[in-house]
């Protein structure tokens, strides 16, 4: 890089609008959509899609819910234009859906992209050429009033040769774009829309879309906001016009420029979904609309099986959408970090029917998108220790006491630590059996059996220390206390029982009890364990024996 001072970059020049209204205004209803996936994102495709995969997308589009759809480029490949045919000849398009094409202002090209269009219902034909003042420089040697004349010409040869196609029942619509308008000049940028409107004569009934493209994204999004507000309140028929977005995401703020100039006035925007297109990409359609829908405005598209959507997208284009992709990606739906796994599970209790949506952490709802809750917490060793108790609540039914989430935390993250990757939750199950359920040294239970006689209960076990077998007895004020006090007479070092829980696991005929205890050693040291078994009793020694087998590890 260079050092400081950077001389090689200048600075995108603001706009002068001292008195912008788009900062205080809210965004409360959906934009029109135009999904330019067929096109641009295609054209930026290291293997664009063969005719087959096109169909298949387009039917995507259409069940989402697009009214707009570019399709193609018909006059640039025959490829294109043949899918442009299959689309019509097959019926496959709604009666409310347009179909969009891309030309540029060249009368051959019109003719032939009218060719591709006879017999569809609706069409938005769609003309740009180039405004900023290097391409008017570097590329085309051509003066302001060439590129003005190079954009009306080519209205006036649509409006003449599309005759023909409007007469045999076809809707026109044009749509024209001044390519790379972030970068023209406001004033020239103004005259061609208002040059090109001048020869279409649009109403307030037909409309002409004026499509403002940041074909290459050079500056921050309030300036592009400020380019948008400035055009709509300078437009002379803005009332027969739809002021219609197209931006890139070279800065990475596609989507930001994108709502900033729905605020500044903006009718319509196109993008693609999952923003595919030219380098870092088209404006992403999924994130702007499910923006709009966890700010309580419905985007009139429907996401509702988002995983499908983003199958379909990944075989058609060949491309992966990034795993904290918003909304889609594979890893958004989970938290590793331990804080926020507890604030989640801490949340989602407080989520009740009819109440707006409020999980910390977790914008939208994933359901609502066709994703899952389960996904959600996921255990690595930055994992804390709600996280492995939330797993081992809502996947396998044990409701550890509060007290134990930290001990079991702390031996699934030394585990996980040690592993270097994340665990499944059948991982975790398997430690929290081995830890608690499984061991039998130095301790093991046998069997046990006591009798109750004047509020005191009398216990006979049989048990395994230190690999001896040994007969022990006990008497307390319960099966608990009584057991305990047998252990301890037989010389199994002395503890305080501290806390105890329990609670059913599984249902009917193969319900089990879970026991939970909390033991204090002579030393001081806490430890939890667990027991399972058919009888309540005997799971809770099994609990006393699992505690004392991990105090004395
Ligand atoms: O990015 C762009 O400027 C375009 C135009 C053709 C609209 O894709
Ligand atoms: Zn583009």
């Amino acid at each position: 890089m260079q050092p400081s001072p950077v001389t090689k970059y200048c600075p995108f020049p603001p706009v002068n609008l001292p008195d912008r209204q788009w900062p205080n205004r809210v965004i409360t209803h959906a934009p029109l959509w135009c999904s330019v996936d067929l096109r641009d994102g295609n054209q930026a495709l290291p293997q664009p899609m063969n005719i087959e995969e096109k169909l298949e997308f387009f039917a995507l589009l259409v069940k989402i819910g697009f009214k707009e759809i570019e399709v193609g480029f018909p006059s640039a490949s025959q490829t294109e234009f043949d899918f442009c045919r299959r689309l019509i000849d097959d019926n496959r398009i709604p009666d409310d859906v347009s179909i969009q094409i891309l030309c540029q202002c060249r009368e051959e090209l019109i003719v032939r992209s009218l060719e591709a269009l006879r017999g569809a219902k609706n069409v938005i034909f769609h003309l740009y050429n180039s405004t900023s003042p290097k391409q008017r420089e570097y590329v085309f040697g051509a003066s302001k009033a060439d590129i003005i004349g190079i954009a009306t010409k080519a209205i006036g040869w649509l409006r003449q040769h599309g005759r023909s196609l409007v007469e045999t029942g076809t809707n026109l619509r044009l749509e024209y774009s001044p390519e790379s308008f972030t970068s023209t000049e406001m004033e020239f940028a103004l005259e061609i829309c208002e040059a090109v409107t001048d020869v279409w004569q649009p109403t307030v009934a037909n409309k002409i879309i004026l499509n403002l493209p940041a074909t290459v994204e050079y500056a921050t999004p309030n300036v592009h906001a400020d380019q948008i507000e400035w055009m709509c309140r300078h437009l002379t028929r803005r009332d027969a016009t739809i002021v219609s977005l197209h931006t890139h995401n070279d800065r990475g703020t596609g989507v930001a420029a994108t709502e900033l100039a729905m605020l500044a006035g903006a009718d319509r925007v196109e993008g693609t979904l999952f923003g595919n297109g030219e380098r870092t990409g088209n404006l992403d359609l999924v994130i702007v609309a499910l923006n709009l829908y966890t700010q309580g405005v419905h985007p009139g598209l429907d996401f509702s099986d988002i995983n499908q959507i983003r199958d379909t997208y990944e075989r058609c284009t060949r491309l992966e959408i990034n795993p904290r992709h918003p909304y889609a990606g594979e890893l958004v739906f989970t938290a590793f970090s331990g804080s926020h796994q507890d604030a989640i599970k801490k949340s989602l209790p407080y989520q009740k029917p009819g109440r707006p949506w409020d999980v910390i952490y977790i914008p939208i709802d994933p359901a609502d998108i066709g994703r899952s809750y389960k996904a959600i917490i996921r255990i690595n060793s930055q994992s804390g220790k709600g996280g492995v108790a939330y797993v081992l609540e809502n996947e396998f039914g044990y409701q550890l006491p509060k007290l134990m989430h930290k001990e079991i935390g702390r031996i699934v993250n030394d585990l996980a630590d040690a592993k270097g990757t994340e665990l499944q939750s059948a991982e975790i199950h398997d430690i929290f059996v081995r830890e608690y359920l499984n061991p039998r040294e130095p301790l093991h239970l046998e069997h046990c059996q006591s009798t109750k006689r004047d509020n005191q209960v009398n216990c006979q076990a049989k048990i395994i220390y230190r690999g001896q077998p040994l007969n022990i007895t006990g008497r307390g004020n319960g099966p608990i206390d009584a057991f305990s006090r047998a252990l301890t007479a037989a010389g199994v070092p002395a503890f305080e029982l501290l806390s105890y829980s329990e609670h059913s696991l599984g249902r009917g005929a193969d319900t089990s009890a879970i026991a939970y205890i909390q033991i204090k050693d002579s030393r001081g040291h806490t430890f939890f364990g667990a027991g399972t078994n058919t009888s309540i009793e005997l799971a809770s020694l099994k609990a006393i024996v699992s505690a004392i087998n991990r105090s004395l590890k």
